[in-house]
């Protein structure tokens, strides 16, 4: 993945053409142009140009006209993205209309194609909110789990934009087309252990990329509620149980964690300087049907019907690894809540009007699971005993222990898991069984599609 450096916004583009007359500006007063000589270069000039748009072989049809014209001085540079016309504008506002009325939202979701985000979408939409999705694509697994999931969305009337959210433009353009109430900013680079592969790509999507999504909000008129996605592992080396939203989040165990965290603090930002009203989720290692497969769980399910050997962590001196495993379905009616409940923006054209809402919640189970409980689970589900290998947990980012207090949520979002992890392992197996097919019951081994679990 080529990461780390953003890509352009739309600042440098704005500045060229200011810098550009001032300099033709100068030029002209320097040399005393004779101003009769300058209006006949200028209509030779323009005969020219007027030549070279009728044989361009790409002169626009009526109907094209707007969005070509629109999309060159929108764009500039761009070269990778292919949004833009009047059928995909036509399209994004089919898949933002609300259907719910009077108090439906407009979302735009990032990360839709993702794990959660395809879940919240599906949900909102069921409900008859209007859904506009974003997701680039990436290739941190592998992507055709992400288009099954696009094709899931697009059954559902969902219309899912292939782009980045660190391209400005873009982000300006949808807010131009659609007054969207609520932002579910769930685009990110995942996985703990990754980051010290590719530590680029957690700046570009976590740091980088909300800067650009919170910016569009911020601008945008009507302004947006923001809710996003922050993680669990913001606890790093907090030894206090259960996790509190009040406890220590300054010592961070892995940089995905201490982006998250980064997050947290970015939105404290533009919420003080603003008026957006932000509500930030630390989730608690969350699976389920369509989920992640670079996760522990998801990998353990592959790595035992194809008969591998899996690598299970255990901490200094035989202590056990636990996780507060949180079932997808919980997770989604704690990001729906978050948006039900989520104030209004106060700021308008930029500026702050008043205090808004600035909100951080754990969305865990309450009851973390020894990793080892895990396979067991997932032993009975696939009617498969998995041939383990107990190795120490290597200092690479994970920690030993989550569990989260969710009083919090509780009180405020009404928030209430009801998942256990039995319960939404069967669930996951039936789904990955049904998806992938020729793992059933065969012990051929199959290629590796993950890059090494997470249990994030
Ligand atoms: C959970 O958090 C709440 C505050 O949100 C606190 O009052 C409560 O004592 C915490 N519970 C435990 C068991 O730590």
């Amino acid at each position: 993945m080529d990461a780390g450096v953003p890509s352009t916004t739309g600042k440098f583009k704005s500045e060229k053409p200011h810098h550009h007359l001032n300099y033709h500006q100068r030029l002209l007063r320097l040399h005393y142009f004779p101003l009769s000589k300058f209006l006949s270069w200028s209509l030779f000039a323009a005969v020219i140009l007027f030549g070279l748009f009728l044989i361009s072989p790409h002169s626009p049809s009526a109907l094209r006209f707007s969005s070509t014209t629109e999309r060159r001085s929108l764009r500039g540079s761009y070269s990778a993205a292919s949004w833009g016309g009047f059928e995909w504008e036509k399209r994004v506002r089919s898949s933002a209309r609300i259907r719910r009325r009077p108090s439906g939202l407009s979302v735009l979701v990032t990360g839709a194609a993702g794990f959660v985000g395809t879940h919240a979408s599906d949900a909102l939409r069921r409900r008859g909110d209007g859904v506009v999705g974003i997701d680039n694509f990436n290739d941190y697994y592998d992507p055709s789990l992400k288009r099954a999931r696009q094709a899931l969305l697009s059954r559902s009337g969902i219309f899912l934009i292939e782009g980045d959210i660190n391209d400005g433009p873009l982000l300006r353009k949808l807010f131009d087309l659609v007054a969207f109430t609520h932002v579910l900013h769930l685009a990110a680079q995942a996985g703990v252990r990754y980051a010290m592969l590719n530590p680029g790509s957690y700046v570009h999507s976590n740091v980088a990329g909300l800067v650009s999504i919170l910016e569009a909000a911020r601008t945008a008129n009507p302004q947006p509620a923001v809710v996003w996605a922050s993680s669990s592992s913001v606890y790093g080396l907090n030894t206090g149980v259960p996790f509190s939203e009040s406890h220590r989040t300054d010592r961070p165990a892995s940089l995905y964690a201490a982006t998250k965290k980064a997050g947290e603090e970015i939105a404290h930002v533009y919420n003080h300087i603003y008026g957006l009203s932000i509500t930030g989720l630390r989730f608690f290692t969350v699976y389920g049907p369509w989920g992640r497969p670079d996760m522990a769980y998801f990998s353990f399910t592959r790595d035992i019907l194809a008969g591998k050997t899996i690598t299970i962590f255990e901490g200094p001196g035989g202590v056990t690894v636990a996780r507060d495993f949180t079932f997808i379905d919980d997770i989604v009616q704690g990001c729906i809540a978050s948006l039900d409940t989520a104030k209004k923006s106060t700021g308008s054209g930029g500026t702050k009007q008043g205090p808004a809402q600035l909100r951080v919640f754990n969305l865990g189970n309450t009851s973390p699971v020894p990793v080892v409980e895990l396979v067991s689970i997932l032993e009975r589900h696939l009617k498969v005993k998995a041939k383990r290998k107990v190795v120490k947990m290597p200092r690479n980012g994970d920690v030993l222990f989550t569990h989260a207090n969710i009083s919090s949520a509780r009180a405020e979002l009404g928030y209430q898991p009801t998942t256990n992890l039995q319960t939404g392992l069967k669930k996951f197996v039936k789904w990955y069984l049904a998806y992938y097919p020729s793992t059933a019951g065969s012990s051929v081994a199959k290629k590796r599609g993950g890059r090494g679990s997470s249990s994030s």
